[in-house]
């Protein structure tokens, strides 16, 4: 199943994240794929507000320590950056697979270990650049796990200002409500 939005501002990929953090359960994937500045961590962000954890506007790349371990509400945030990694052995020796579940994993420039992640329960969101401040969120999934998650997006954002990819190409009128 895929699923685009778009987000018109920082801010609203953070919302976009909050509501999204708030549906997921102990030992989901979230593999988050594109370019520098795509606004990958702005969204895992959202999503650790979203999982209740304290200071989540201070959450940043883990760009050279790889992994940061955030405590939220009822699930611990693993969040990931494995721009630098290289080879699928790279990856597995981090040992994550073993030592994340029962939290949830958020993996910054997952693409190139996808094979690896692949027996999880993965989410993937693509982000592309559209405009200065203009990104496209392709979720995409396979099974079952992640439908209801995407359905309440879904209902939710069709209720408020974003545009879902397509349908709109204007910006909202009024900065979109974080709910
Ligand atoms: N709609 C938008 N959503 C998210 N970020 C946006 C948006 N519009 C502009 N930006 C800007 O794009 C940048 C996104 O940065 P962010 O750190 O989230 O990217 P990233 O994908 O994590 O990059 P990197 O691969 O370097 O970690 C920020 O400077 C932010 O201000
Ligand atoms: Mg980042």
């Amino acid at each position: 199943m895929k699923y685009k939005l778009l987000s018109y501002n920082p801010e609203q990929t953070i919302a976009l994240g909050t509501l999204f953090g708030r549906h997921l359960r102990a030992d989901d994937v979230v593999a988050l794929i594109g370019i520098f500045g795509g606004g990958k961590t702005y969204f895992t962000k959202g999503i650790a507000q979203g999982l209740g954890v304290k200071n989540s506007n201070e959450i940043i790349s883990p760009s050279f320590t790889l992994c940061h371990i955030h405590k939220g509400k009822k699930l611990t945030l693993y969040h990931l950056d494995v721009q630098r990694l290289k080879r699928p052995a790279d990856f597995t020796d981090l040992g994550i697979i073993d030592f994340f579940p029962g939290g949830v994993a958020v993996i910054e420039w997952a693409d190139k270990f996808l094979k690896t992640l692949a027996p999880l329960h993965i989410i993937k969101v693509l982000f592309k650049v559209k405009g200065r401040t203009k990104r496209q969120l392709e979720f995409s999934f396979e099974g079952k796990r992640f439908t209801g998650l995407v359905n309440k997006l879904k209902s939710i954002i069709t209720t408020s200002d974003i545009s879902h990819s397509g349908v709109g190409s204007n910006p909202p009128p009024s900065p979109w409500p974080g709910r």
